[in-house]
């Protein structure tokens, strides 16, 4: 392997530029050429490469965003758009590309790899939902970021003596749901893995606190759950207490990345490189039991992944 790409694809996330960076230095002090490659598989069929050498990512380690941008593109669902970039990679002598991403980004590198271009996969998304990994480049900023966010809802709301339902992001996932809803000590936290449709249970639960001498009620609610503003109606009309409904949306995606987010995206920038010069193709990087580890894609893809029943269940008994 003489020369990589590095694209980034799906939602963007914090970390992807520490990721990016990571591969561009790594590639080129193992003596490699490093194309990025723009908006993800999109600007790969549009030819949007250009080489990269050390400076082109500096400044950028601290950056939320991707510098490399991203995209959904679903003319690379097809095999023609796979047939088609593969030729472009081998025209560009792209012998390998690592694709910074979640699943459906894996999806069209397992594509590009039966089309002969060797890939390594870096997970990248804020909603934690890869199977293979308990770490996901952004999930760390994300929850920070709505953490603080539900905080300053939490001053309000006590203040007003409100109800207030959050909805967070997490795609079909509830990881940033249930994350924030044990860090800001939700008093209630509706997950789409969990959550039955039993409004009736959270409103008994919101009088029994009022009762109790509860200022405020707190509802996280998963955007794979939505809704928020028809329930807080609902909410309201059946208790009788002001209830609100805050969608904090894309400013989760958004912002400096945290220390964590750097780090690791650092470290899996570096391990994608390290892989492909040692041979290892056709990989997924992922983080388990304290351990960089990485794993045959098409193993990685085929794997499930559940919430933790422990933390939720401590989220429950912590809330009361
Ligand atoms: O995957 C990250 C994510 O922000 C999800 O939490 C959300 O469901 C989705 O992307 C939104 O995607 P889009 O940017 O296409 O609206």
């Amino acid at each position: 392997i003489k020369t990589i790409g590095v694209l980034t694809s799906g939602g963007d996330a914090p970390g992807m530029n520490a990721a990016i960076r990571a591969v561009v230095r790594t590639g080129i002090y193992n003596n490699l050429r490093v194309m990025g490659i723009k908006r993800g598989y999109a600007g790969l069929l549009q030819k949007e490469i250009m080489e990269m050498d050390v400076t082109s990512v500096g400044e950028t380690i601290q950056r939320g965003g991707t510098i490399l941008q991203t995209a959904r593109c679903p003319e690379f669902v097809t095999l023609e758009g796979q047939k088609q970039a593969a030729e472009i990679c081998h025209e560009m002598g792209i012998d390998a590309v690592v694709v910074i991403g979640g699943d459906g980004s894996y999806k069209g590198a397992r594509a590009l790899s039966h089309q002969g271009i060797a890939v390594v996969g870096i997970p990248g998304t804020i909603d934690l939902d890869i199977a293979c990994t308990e770490y996901t480049i952004g999930f760390d900023t994300a929850v920070n970021t709505a953490m603080e966010a539900i905080d300053k809802v939490r001053d309000t709301s006590s203040s007003h003596e409100r109800c207030s339902i959050i909805e967070v992001m997490g795609r079909n996932a509830g990881y940033i749901a249930l994350w924030c809803g044990i860090a800001n000590g939700a008093e209630d936290i509706l997950l789409p893995e969990k959550f039955d449709g039993d409004e009736q249970r959270i409103i008994d639960n919101i009088i029994a606190n009022r009762k109790k001498g509860k200022q405020h009620h707190i509802i996280i609610n998963a955007e794979g759950i939505g809704d928020s503003n028809g329930m807080a109606k609902r909410i309201e009309a059946a208790t009788g207490i002001e209830t609100r409904a805050t969608i904090l949306g894309y400013m989760q995606r958004g912002g400096s990345p945290t220390c964590k987010d750097r780090v690791f995206a650092s470290t899996m920038g570096a391990l994608a490189v390290d892989l492909l010069v040692q041979g290892k193709i056709n990989r997924i990087i992922a983080y388990k039991d304290g351990e960089y580890i990485n794993l045959d894609i098409d193993e990685a893809l085929e794997m499930q992944k559940n919430i933790s029943e422990y933390q939720y269940k401590i989220s429950r008994i912590l809330a009361k």
